[in-house]
């Protein structure tokens, strides 16, 4: 008859070994499962996340937004360092693709030798690698701003040029050519002159085409046409040969150019080439240029 303790729990040395190690674990699990527990309440679930200010209005605003121009509005012209800074610099500031490099005046000496108004004009007609505007668009940058960008790139580069003049208010859609006619002061030249008074022919072609020969040019023989034009636009550099223009009626300037077939001919006429604008600087049809381009042709034949 044993003679051990009533309601003892511990009968076994088994069960003394389970009881020590259920001593130390059950404390040690609770601990675990209480500092979850504290660590748990701090999260909550997808969904009621308390928003930061800034993830509210990221998320309630609008997704696409219009910014409204003023087409009346004075425009605001930005600077040569500011088009040069988010447009040019892309290329320009460290040669990609071969472009001459900004401040290098090794790279820009030979560049800046073809004048301000050729550089000009190739910064806007693009030239190999080189996307016209710089790949702008004309909205965005105006043929002025472009400009500016390339006074200031070729001045950081070794040259003087001054700032081209700034558009009249109005004029922004003047063509092109035109305003890469105007004179360059920091490339006085026999021809500045010269090119200063055709720029200031250029300016006063009517851009409208509703000169007064304008009418008469829809229906009257071609060779009124031509000469018309000639007389109104052609003639500002054609007449005394400003900026190397084949003069007129001179044989000795016109034979190289007529080798070309009277399309390319025609062509350069109407797009332009060298310091030659796109149709003069005129906006007349381009019936009305190939017939100037005739008209001009067989006075030098
Ligand atoms: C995508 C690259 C790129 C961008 C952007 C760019 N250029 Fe250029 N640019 C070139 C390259 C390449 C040349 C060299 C072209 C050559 O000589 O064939 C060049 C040459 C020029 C020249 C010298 C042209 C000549 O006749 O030698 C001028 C001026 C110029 N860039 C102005 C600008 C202006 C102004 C802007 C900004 C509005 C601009 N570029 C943006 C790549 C670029
Ligand atoms: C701003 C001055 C200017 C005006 C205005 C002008 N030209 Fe020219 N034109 C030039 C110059 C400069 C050249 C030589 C371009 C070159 O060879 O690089 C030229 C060349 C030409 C050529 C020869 C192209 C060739 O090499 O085969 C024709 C044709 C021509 N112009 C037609 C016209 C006609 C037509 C008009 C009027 C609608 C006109 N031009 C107005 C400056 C001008």
């Amino acid at each position: 008859m044993s003679e051990a303790p009533h309601g003892a729990p511990i009968k076994t040395p088994g069960q003394l070994i389970a009881a020590v190690i259920a001593g130390f674990a059950v404390p040690i699990v609770i601990i675990i499962l209480l500092a979850y527990y504290v660590d748990n309440t701090t999260r909550t679930g997808a969904g009621t996340d308390e928003l930061s200010v800034q993830q509210v209005t990221s998320r309630i605003a609008p997704i696409a937004q219009v910014s409204v121009r003023d087409a009346n509005a004075p425009r605001v012209y930005k600077t040569g360092e500011q088009v040069y800074q988010a447009v040019c610099s892309a290329c320009h500031a460290s040669g990609a693709a071969g472009a001459p490099k900004f401040g290098n005046s090794g790279d820009w000496a030979p560049r800046i030798a073809q004048g301000y108004d050729t550089l000009w004009h190739t910064a806007l007609a693009g030239k190999g690698a080189m996307p016209a505007r710089g790949g702008t668009n004309p909205d965005d940058y105006s043929d002025y701003e472009i400009g500016l960008a390339v006074a200031y790139m070729a001045n950081h580069g070794g040259a003087n040029f001054q700032d081209p003049p700034k558009p009249a208010p109005g004029a922004a859609n003047a063509a092109s050519g035109a305003a890469a006619a105007a004179p360059a002061s920091g490339v006085m030249d026999a021809n500045a002159a010269q090119a200063s008074a055709a720029a200031a022919a250029i300016a006063a072609i009517p851009q409208t085409g509703s000169a007064p020969a304008g009418g008469a040019t829809q229906s009257a023989d071609a060779s009124q046409a031509g000469k018309a034009l000639y007389t109104q636009v052609c003639q500002a550099c054609h007449a005394a040969g400003v900026l190397g223009a084949p003069k007129f009626g001179n044989k000795a300037d016109w034979a190289p150019r007529l080798k070309d077939p009277i399309d390319t001919v025609y062509n350069y006429a109407l797009h332009g080439k060298g310091q030659m604008p796109p149709k003069g600087g005129s906006n007349a049809s381009d019936a009305d240029v190939k017939a100037a381009v005739d008209y001009m042709v067989s006075a030098a034949k």
